[in-house]
């Protein structure tokens, strides 16, 4: 079966997790992804939380999937050459250095769009135009300025950051819908065009519901929030609403039976309205269906702690998986707190190549997540990541065509060795 993004090559110079991310995604739909990594050097995650010595880290390895890699020193006069001619075979150039990073390299985009006017050239940075433009940017800056932090925890607590990585995995995500966008859109016009994600924009949009609630708090107190039931009043921004639910239908995580040993015996459960009379048969409070105090969703929403309490006096007494096939089996819309070691071991996540296990040459089988997104005519294969330089005499022969002096010439000219002072390092 052929690939959705097949003829598509891509020139990724991107490195940490952000930029990754995004081009492991490409290289799953079928293109063809160059990583271009400085010499002897690499990709910093290649040896960042290493966990097996001297093997590429799983920080790497998981990242960077189904790619090439090429090693070439750009600030090389041979390099930059060996560059332009990768520039003129590639569709697009997907890059997040810090800022400036590519125009100090000589290749800014005036530049790159002469060199080929057909090539995309797609940009991850912490922040858009603005006062914080210069600034470097990591996974938890981007959370704590796009409006995550600041609406996650526990109202006396402090800001959290969360374990999914919305600033780096999110942007990336984003810039890939860019990207295809715009080669679709090149498709009508021939021509390239810049695609920019900034993280602090995409967690922002990740946190789309909080801007929500910040406009309503004007209009009076956000009533599906705790804090309301128990009369806490409202400052002039959104606060941290703890497990709340984020929608309108008040939700909460409830201890299950174990939970006094086990950190995950609890389960999110939801009181949608429609089919609230169920949870009340469920619990054994079906008083409530009528009782104008519980009966209807805005009588409840001064009571959510009092509601929420009895809820779990029932899910205490089940497991959460019990809990899950009781609730399901009503339509009550509820979800188990599972472990990273539940996932790794779920074999429907296994099934469906959402959870892969793959084999690498120097540090043997690991697990990783594939594609989460599910072409039924273009499935995704996940293969290894590749070594430092793998591929770089393949690339530089079958995709710039050139002959075994010209090899031979770059090889001379040090553009694929480790700058000198890494090298004395
Ligand atoms: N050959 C020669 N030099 C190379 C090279 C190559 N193949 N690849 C990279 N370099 C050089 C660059 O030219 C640059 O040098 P310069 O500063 O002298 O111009 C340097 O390596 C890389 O710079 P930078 O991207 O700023 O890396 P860093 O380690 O200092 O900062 C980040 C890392 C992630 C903070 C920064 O890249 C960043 O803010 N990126 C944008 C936001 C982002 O994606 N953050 C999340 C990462 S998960």
């Amino acid at each position: 079966m052929t690939k959705a993004l097949k003829g598509v090559r891509i020139l990724d110079f991107t490195h940490v997790q952000s930029g990754p991310t995004c081009t492991q995604l490409l290289a799953w739909f079928g293109a063809d992804v160059i990583k271009v990594e400085r010499p002897g050097v690499g990709d910093i995650t290649r040896g960042q939380l290493q966990d097996v010595p001297n093997a590429d880290s799983l920080y790497f390895t998981m990242l960077n999937h189904n790619k090439r890699s090429i090693t070439l020193d750009t600030k090389n006069p041979k390099g930059k050459e060996v560059l332009t001619e990768l520039i003129k075979q590639c569709d697009v150039l997907v890059e997040n250095f810090g800022p400036g990073v590519l125009d100090r390299m000589g290749f800014p985009w005036e530049k790159i769009h002469s060199i080929n006017p057909k090539m995309i050239v797609a940009s991850i940075k912490g922040f858009g135009p603005g006062p914080y433009e210069d600034c470097k940017v990591y996974e938890n800056v981007a959370q704590c300025t796009g409006g995550a932090a600041s609406t996650t925890g526990f109202r006396d607590g402090l800001p959290l950051v969360t374990g999914a990585q919305i600033g780096d995995s999110g942007t990336g995500l984003h810039l890939a819908l860019g990207i295809v966008t715009a080669l679709y859109q090149r498709t009508m016009t021939g021509q390239g065009q810049k695609v920019t994600a900034a993280m602090q924009d995409g967690v922002l949009n990740l946190s789309r519901v909080k801007l929500r609630d910040q406009q309503r708090l004007v209009h009076g107190p956000l009533k599906e929030y705790s804090q309301f039931g128990e009369g806490i009043p409202f400052g002039d921004a959104v606060p941290r609403a703890g497990n709340d639910s984020g929608g309108g239908q008040p939700g909460r995580i409830l201890k299950c039976k174990g939970w006094e040993t086990d950190p995950n015996a609890y389960i999110y459960f939801i009181t949608q309205a429609p089919v609230w009379e169920k949870i009340c048969d469920v619990i054994g409070e079906p008083g409530w269906k009528t009782h104008p105090d519980y009966a209807k969703p805005p009588a409840r929403l001064s009571r959510l702690n009092e509601i929420f309490a009895r809820i779990e006096l029932w899910t205490m007494t089940k497991t959460k998986f019990e809990a899950m096939d009781i609730l399901n089996k009503q339509d009550i819309p509820c979800g188990p707190i599972l472990s990273m070691k539940e996932l790794a071991e779920d074999q429907s996540l296994r099934a469906t190549g959402t959870v892969v296990e793959v084999d690498h040459p120097t540090r043997g089988k690991y697990l990783s997540v594939g594609n989460p997104i599910k072409l039924s005519d273009s499935p995704t294969e996940v293969k290894r990541s590749p070594l430092l330089g793998e591929h770089t005499d393949e690339i530089l022969r079958q995709v710039l065509g050139f002959s075994d002096h010209q090899v031979a010439e770059i090889h001379d000219s040090g553009a694929l060795d480790p700058p000198r002072k890494q090298a004395a390092e």
